[in-house]
């Protein structure tokens, strides 16, 4: 079995950058492993990521979160689990603390009903690591350059990512998985620490 590994954090928080300097990592030492994303990674996730992020309908708080769900059901079943079986490292840019955090801590569903619908999505399957790219979103989307337009997640208003981060900070106190990391730190920095931590919990060399 193969390692699972996933990043975590607000928008603008770096997680792009990270797991691009950490591919370069890999493929310079030949280290087997594949990158994917949520919603997204497949032209079905990326369909529905495109619904999630764009659509002008309305989307219900239940409704949002089935659709993430679904598609990190697609996911695990077509491209995480049969490259954790063939030995590979999975990294993954988000998986369900995401939904935990903005369907459920900032959008008010139980964590208990998402964990259930998460539960089934996985099949209960839970990352070996994961790490969170903390920063204030101020910040961040001042860095960003400011928020995406038409992104009905990323439009909504600095008290839902404020909310999105306490969330986060909750869930890395509660969950040894989750390793909290300094996003306003430089890109170099926050990769050797990533690279460091990974090879202290054997996941790589
Ligand atoms: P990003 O990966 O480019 O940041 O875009 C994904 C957006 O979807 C981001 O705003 C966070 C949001 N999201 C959720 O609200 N719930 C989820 O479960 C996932 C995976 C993402």
């Amino acid at each position: 079995m193969g390692k699972f590994v996933t990043f975590e954090g607000g928008e603008g928080s770096g997680k792009s950058t990270l797991i691009e300097n950490l591919k370069e990592y890999f493929e310079k030492h030949n280290i087997d492993y594949i990158s994917t994303r949520e919603p997204g990674g497949l032209k079905l996730c990326e369909d529905i990521r495109s619904i999630l992020k764009y659509s002008t309908q309305k989307i219900g708080d239940r409704a949002e979160l089935l659709l993430f769900s679904a598609s990190r059901a697609q996911l695990v079943d077509e491209v995480i689990l049969p490259n954790l079986n063939a030995g590979k490292v999975v990294l993954c840019d988000r998986f369900f603390d995401s939904t935990r955090v903005y369907q459920g801590y900032a959008n008010g569903i139980d964590d208990k009903e998402v964990m259930d619908v998460t539960n089934f999505a996985t099949n209960g399957l839970v990352p070996d690591i994961t790490f969170y790219l903390d920063i204030d979103p101020e910040v961040a989307f001042e860095r960003k350059g400011g928020r995406d337009v038409g992104d009905r997640i990323e439009e909504r208003d600095l008290k839902y990512h404020k909310m999105v981060r306490e969330g986060y900070l909750r869930l890395a106190k509660n969950e040894a998985r989750i390793v909290k990391l300094d996003a306003t730190k430089t890109p170099a920095e926050v990769l050797n620490q990533v690279i460091e931590i990974l090879r202290k919990e054997n996941i790589i060399e």
